[in-house]
């Protein structure tokens, strides 16, 4: 296969889009949701992978690294991303991925078939030619079993975006200059936020929304709130076209979004009937309730059959992690043997004194970030169904992963530790690192970036310490290191 389309300079080679990896696009997490949803998906470790508008490859490169026996295709229109890409490619010597520039309308047909599809941030900023080849691609490339995976802006939640996005549009009009355009749309919302005197709800909204934008990178202000398309939909909308190309909903990359967390009994009790009639409805009228602004959808061939996600019974063939640390229980009144664990990332506390849920809860906290097969879990936990049953309460509430097999991941430095390749290399390139749950850590400043590229397996402690400010610092260092995910030994 060959690019089939000239390079031309795109907002994407003037304004450089971050490089990083999306746990929720990871193989492992779609093959997951496709057993739990009754599919035959294929092992993240044997599967064939194309990626659609992947930039420079910040979420393809560490799988390939990772699971060698894989194959990896992306492409993206930006010439410059694909350069970059490359460059990363070829410093590690990989063979299993390749990075095309090409514009997806000419994705060649010959491309062969996939397990995996993946686009990411590209469906709604797009015009509509290229939404229709994004789908079209699955149709005519997806595997029998595969998965596609599209995320998008979503309504209701994107009447408010396109609020601040319309107030930035008309502020910036004038500017050429990116970084200003910026610069200018952060501080018309911020005018917006603070600079009245009224307090009513929009207001409010304002203030959150400044919030949220103050965390963002330029560069994912630039092309996502203030790029030319712009286009959410619904999700029977979306469900609508993807159904025109012989494609249906399987379910969210997220499997604590499809639960209706946010609804009262009473609200619910109201819609739980549609849930079985109508499975899709459900889920728009729980995008109203959540005022959902973006969706991670999955979808399979329609010839897939639907079944509903017979969860509790796949538990026993899955492998587990969860980012959480014991911490001390806040009730002076719990009861004897209560033990509190915090998740790291969602700051979600459970405390619990259960016989099933402590033992295994304990055994996950100790493991992290490498995971621990249901075997291993039964053995300290006992019960079986009543496992199986507790672990789909947790991976509902998003407070521990679910593997289809286990993660390469060392949870404590060795002798001669070392730090993953894929996160040496970028840490000699950027701040932001990539870790083996396919997420990314920042590092604090350049010496902490210098000494992750010095943890290379070829180094003792002795040898490190000097770079890392004495031994003490060093084992701090490292040991923050292994809870990261970024250390393979
Ligand atoms: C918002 S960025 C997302 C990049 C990456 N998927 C991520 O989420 O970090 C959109 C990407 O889609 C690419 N893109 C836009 N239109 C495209 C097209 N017609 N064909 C291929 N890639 C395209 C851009 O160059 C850019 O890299």
């Amino acid at each position: 296969m060959s690019s089939s389309s000239s390079s031309v300079r795109t907002d994407y080679d003037v304004v450089e889009y971050p490089h990083r990896a999306f746990a929720q696009t990871q193989p492992d997490r779609l093959a997951v949701l496709g057993f739990l949803f009754g599919m035959q998906p294929a092992l993240p470790d044997r599967c064939r992978v194309l990626e659609l508008g992947g930039g420079s490859g910040g979420n393809l490169i560490p799988l390939a690294d990772l699971y060698p026996n894989s194959t990896f295709y992306g492409v993206d229109l930006a010439q410059t991303a694909i350069d970059q890409g490359n460059k990363r490619i070829a410093a590690l010597g990989l063979t299993n991925i390749r990075l095309e520039q090409m514009d997806v309308t000419n994705f060649p047909a010959d491309a062969g078939e996939f397990d995996y599809i993946i686009a990411h941030g590209l469906f709604s900023w797009v015009p509509e030619p290229v939404r229709d080849k994004v789908l079209r691609i699955c149709q005519d490339h997806l595997a029998p079993q595969g998965i596609a995976y599209i995320s998008y802006n979503a309504f209701p939640g994107c009447h408010i975006r396109r609020m601040w996005r319309d107030m930035m549009l008309f502020h910036t009009r004038q500017f050429e200059d990116p970084k200003l355009k910026v610069e200018q749309g952060k501080g018309m919302l911020n005018l917006v936020a603070n600079g009245c005197t009224r307090n009513d709800p929009g207001h409010l909204l304002a203030k959150d929304e400044m919030k949220k934008r103050g965390h963002l990178d330029d560069a994912a202000i630039f092309h996502d709130d203030l790029s030319g398309c712009w286009q959410p939909f619904y999700l029977t909308e979306f469900l609508s076209l993807a159904g025109a190309k012989g494609l249906r909903y399987l379910g969210e990359a997220a499997y604590s979004d499809m639960q209706p967390t946010t609804l009262t009994p009473e609200a619910l009790a109201q819609f739980e009937p549609i849930r079985e009639q109508d499975p899709v409805a459900f889920e728009q009228y729980m995008d109203f309730f959540k005022m959902r602004k973006f969706r991670q959808t999955l979808l399979c061939r329609a010839t897939v059959p639907a079944q509903p996600a017979a969860a509790v019974d796949r538990m026993r063939q899955f492998h587990f992690s969860a980012p959480i640390q014991q911490v001390p229980v806040q009730d002076p009144n719990a009861p004897p043997g209560t033990t509190s664990f915090r998740h790291g990332i969602n700051d979600v506390t459970v405390t619990t004194n259960n016989p099933v849920s402590l033992p295994a809860l304990r055994l996950l906290a100790e493991r992290w970030p490498a995971s621990v097969s249901f075997d291993e879990m039964a053995a300290v936990a006992g019960d079986p169904q009543a496992l199986a049953a507790v672990l789909h309460t947790f991976y509902s509430s998003a407070f521990i992963n679910i593997h289809s097999i286990p993660r390469p991941v060392a949870n404590s430095a060795s002798a001669k530790p070392e730090v993953w390749r894929v996160a040496r290399l970028e840490a000699s390139i950027d701040k932001a690192i990539p870790h083996l749950h396919h997420g990314s850590i920042e590092l604090e400043d350049d010496a902490t970036r210098h000494l992750v590229t010095l943890i290379d397996g070829s180094r003792t402690r002795d040898d490190l310490a000097p770079f890392a400010g004495g031994l003490q610092q060093l084992e701090g260092t490292l040991a923050k290191m292994a809870r990261a995910g970024i250390l393979i030994r």
